[in-house]
């Protein structure tokens, strides 16, 4: 890779090709249960910006840069009070857009106030999930149609995790999937799994083939093993521009689950997950009934603190080597002697630095997927950066619903694309579902 490629794909802030490409979307930045009415402004750091959230009096919230426009004070330390944030430096107020309502220090000169006006951002509250809009555009675009973002608050279980790495290869996680047979299940003897259980092929076989295509919105992979003779075990997944992943833990007709990876800064990213409560992934315990070392699906969590980089951060960190338990990982049956499915990917990407090195890197053919996402970043960012081209799902994000993912065994004379539709329009569809 040339350093130029890295350096487009991984940087974030404002005026950087990459971060151009995010500010298109709508970005899921926190949990409408994280504000409270009146309550303490949260600190939110989106793409590189320092932000701060509110939720006023009536229930709105507001998301603008943390610095009071008069003399850069944070807001952060603002009074929220009475539909608005009031400054503590002199005292002045601002609503949920920005607009200022009161300068009281100035006496005798009331006009001043509509001179000004704090940056904020476009934000709006839907299932659960606080969406912002960073983007140039006077009017925002329609707010993203992923299916899991779609589901009633009571259907989804939504969960934040930060972590300690640039976004992108946190991203890559979700669509490298040979790692799973060694990362996640390398100690795992294929005999101790149950005959009926999917889960079973990825460990008789760590090493799938794959096809790769480039999608209307992103990218997909289906990787494959033989299974019985005569018959395929597929596992499909997606990436979604331009920071959505869905992985193939899972029955693929029935598992709905959509996970973004938004960069917080550079060197940091929030992974934000929706799962559909119906159906969430498992796989199941060994013969035994007991749970498989190191399946723990829980996350760790240390308790919220109001910095830039303190909120939903885990217990296993870069500063005390995640935490890793050398005799689980020697005589525990435990691959890395890490517990926790997602604790794991963290230790494995966090360990690649705060941001990788790609030129250190030597992809191979079980990185297809990931080259293929490179690209189709790279293609997406810059069309955008050089002739103003709307990015796929900007404007029609229709595109994004039917998307899916999962696992399942197929006659092995089907064709990966015809195996994909025909799974897909088997799938079960909670909305469509509930409408009829
Ligand atoms: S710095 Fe905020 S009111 Fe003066
Ligand atoms: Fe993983």
């Amino acid at each position: 890779m040339r350093r130029k490629d890295s350096d487009d794909l991984v940087r974030v802030g404002p005026g950087t090709v990459m971060g151009g490409l995010m500010r298109e979307y709508w970005l899921p930045a926190a949990m409408s249960s994280e504000l409270e009415r009146d309550g303490a402004p949260l600190r939110l750091l989106l793409l590189g910006e320092r932000l701060i959230a509110f939720r006023d009096s009536s229930g709105r919230v507001g998301v603008m840069d943390h610095r009071c426009p008069h003399r850069c004070a944070s807001l952060f330390l603002g009074r929220n009070e009475e539909n608005g944030i009031r400054c503590v430096y002199h005292g002045w107020k601002y609503d949920t857009e920005g607009n200022c309502v009161d300068t009281p220090n100035l006496a005798g000169n009331p006009e001043f106030k509509n001179r000004i006006k704090a940056k904020a951002y476009k934000s709006v509250e839907r299932n659960g999930l606080l969406w912002v809009y960073m983007g140039a555009r006077k009017e925002a675009p329609p707010l993203p149609e992923i299916e899991a973002t779609l589901l009633p608050e009571a259907d989804v279980t939504i969960s934040f995790v930060q972590r300690e790495c640039n976004w992108l290869q946190a991203l890559e996680g979700d669509i490298d999937t040979s790692h799973f047979g060694f990362l996640h299940a390398g100690s795992i003897d294929p005999d101790d799994v149950p005959e009926d259980s999917l889960f079973r092929h990825t460990v008789a076989n760590r090493a799938p083939d794959y096809h790769v295509a480039d999608t209307e919105c992103g990218t997909m992979y289906a990787a494959y093993r033989g299974a019985a003779p005569g018959k395929t075990y597929w596992r499909f997944a997606n990436f979604m521009l331009p920071f959505w992943t869905q992985t193939p833990q899972g029955k693929f007709t029935e598992h709905l689950h959509n996970r973004a990876w938004v960069p917080m800064d550079d060197t940091h990213t929030m992974f934000v997950s929706l799962m559909w409560r119906r159906h969430p992934p498992s796989i199941g315990p060994n013969k035994r009934g007991e749970m498989m070392p190191g399946f723990k699906r829980q996350f760790d969590y240390l308790p919220n603190e109001s910095d830039w980089h303190g909120r939903w951060r885990l217990k296993g960190r870069p500063i005390n080597d995640w935490l890793v338990d050398r005799e689980a990982q020697k005589n525990g049956g435990n691959y890395t002697g890490i517990d926790g499915i997602h604790a794991q990917d963290q230790a494995v990407t966090e360990s690649m630095g705060p941001v990788t090195d790609h030129l250190f890197e030597h992809l191979a053919p079980s990185d297809r997927m990931i080259m293929a996402t490179r690209r189709r970043l790279l293609q997406a960012a810059r069309a955008l950066a050089k002739d103003g081209t709307v990015p796929p799902g900007v404007d029609n994000p229709d595109i994004m619903y039917p998307v899916r993912s999962g696992d399942f065994v197929t006659d092995a004379k089907l064709r990966w694309r015809e195996a994909y539709e025909a799974q897909l329009r088997a799938s079960v569809r909670p909305l469509q579902e509930a409408a009829e």
